[in-house]
């Protein structure tokens, strides 16, 4: 039988990346995924509500499938993720071409609301959220090639309740999948010739902490790294009061775990943080950044910044500044405050103004680009072993790949190198990124120890 058109557009982070995976796997056996909404019996759009405006790019995207359905009255629009569940009921009122509407805890049961679909009925709306959500197996082919790097979901939800963000609203209570599910998908994805795999998480230093006797973080890594042929394993994403010894001590003791911790920070200011209900000072966090450091002196750290929370000063602001140049971090990545839905933060009294936020964003952006800067030099002249993802910018025989450290490498090589490791020579820092020139394998070097330059 011939299989029906499925297109997916997703919205916001690494998790709606891996959900949207699952639901193309899980709807494999009938639907087949295509580029272009044109030519989809089924459109499925996975939402992100974390900051401002997201809830209007969907509604808009979204009235632009309305004319696709006045054209084609067998098309199906389902929308999936956070914005589904903020919006429950409110979506098929707003918008009542759609006929599905579906929250994170329901995702699962996407081939049953498919079936309902396809029988006719529409206006669908599964919103609820449980008190232990399923996070069942789900295996299957990767579509679009043979990709080297993936994701792996190993928990659902929060339970931290920072008062700015609307996750633990739209996704619900903490909850860890069974380590042996999570062995077995990341088998699946090696098999399939993934070498990079980054286990994903709201808060992945609490993985298990919920289950009686099963394994903590650092213990599931171990496991995880364990598994034949994962080459680099990282995960994403960290809070910082929950880091803990245990977990730093892998990166010192887990070769595939590789140098680089993504640790949000959010601000630099210790009332700032209380404000938002982070649970940990500046000081505690530089403490955590020393230790890290000591045991991998190398290590990428990365951070989130926001900016104007309510009531941030200008002498708050330049406690971020300090600390952006006391840590040193490779990348950063900084957002202006946006009052969201059902949170605590939403109920303060907004005191920095839109322009100044801006001001504040732009100014520190600025800043952070020439410490990156400097953090990249130190990689100027090393050989290092890099990914190669792809082509880079301008195609052929531009290549790019990854670093360990989770830098972009940009080099010349033979296409061939595509899906592979290979060892570039580091010549040059740039903004976000390094230029390198590939070393030419040992094989063709004629016997000669000298490196061979291609570009
Ligand atoms: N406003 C601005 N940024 C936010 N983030 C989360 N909620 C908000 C909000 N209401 C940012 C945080 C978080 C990242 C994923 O998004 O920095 O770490
Ligand atoms: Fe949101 Fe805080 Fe949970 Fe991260 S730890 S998802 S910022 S509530």
């Amino acid at each position: 039988m011939k299989k029906k058109a499925l297109y997916v557009a997703t919205f916001g982070c690494q998790m709606n990346e891996y959900d949207s995976l699952k639901m193309v796997q899980m709807l494999s056996p009938s639907y087949e995924v295509v580029d272009a909404p044109e030519k989809a019996d089924l459109i499925l759009v996975n939402t992100c509500s974390i900051r401002e405006k997201a809830e209007n790019k969907v509604y808009s995207l979204v009235g632009r499938f309305k004319a696709l359905k006045a054209r084609k009255p067998r098309l199906k629009i389902g929308i999936a993720g956070c914005v589904a569940q903020q919006e429950g009921e409110n979506m098929v009122r707003k918008a009542p071409y759609v006929d599905l509407v579906f929250g994170p805890h329901q995702l699962w049961r996407l081939p049953e609301l498919v079936a309902r679909l396809e029988s006719g009925e529409s206006g669908i709306v599964e919103v609820r959220l449980e008190e232990r959500p399923d996070i069942p197996l789900v295996i299957g082919e990767l579509p679009g090639g043979r990709p080297v790097r993936a994701f792996v979901t190993i928990m659902q939800g929060c339970d931290n309740f920072c008062t700015y963000c609307v996750v633990p609203h739209v996704r619900g209570r903490e909850t860890s999948r069974p380590p042996g599910d999570i062995i077995e998908e990341v088998r699946s994805l090696v098999d399939q010739g993934v070498k990079d795999v980054t286990l994903l998480g709201q808060n992945v230093n609490s993985y298990g902490r919920k289950e009686k006797g099963g394994p903590g973080f650092a213990e599931l890594l171990e496991m995880v790294a364990s598994v034949p042929g994962l080459r680099r394993l990282r995960f994403t994403t960290s809070h910082p009061k929950d880091l803990d010894d245990a977990v730093m001590s892998c990166f010192a003791g887990i070769e595939q775990l590789c140098e680089h911790l993504h640790l949000p920070v959010q601000s630099g200011s210790n009332e700032i943080l209380r404000r938002m209900n982070r649970r940990y000072t500046r000081e505690a966090y530089l403490d955590k950044i020393e230790r890290l450091r000591a045991l991998v002196p190398d290590i990428s750290i990365t951070t989130d910044i926001i900016v104007g929370f309510p009531g941030e000063t200008e002498k708050d602001y330049e406690a971020t500044l300090s600390l952006l140049a006391e840590v040193g971090f490779d990348q950063i990545f900084a957002f202006k405050y946006s009052p969201r839905p059902f949170t605590k933060a939403a109920e303060m009294e907004e005191t920095v103004p839109e322009e100044e936020k801006l001001r504040r964003l732009n100014h520190l952006l600025e800043f952070q680009n020439r410490l990156g800067l400097e953090r990249l030099r130190r990689f100027e002249g090393r050989d290092m072993e890099i990914l190669v993802e792809g082509h880079g910018k301008g195609g052929a025989p531009n290549l790019m790949g990854r670093t360990r450290h989770n830098v972009v490498v940009n080099f010349k090589g033979p296409e061939e190198l595509i899906g592979e490791f290979t060892t570039v020579s580091i010549l040059e820092a740039r903004e976000h990124s390094l230029k390198a020139s590939s070393i030419a394998p040992p094989s063709v070097r004629d016997g000669c120890t000298r490196e061979t330059h291609i570009a």
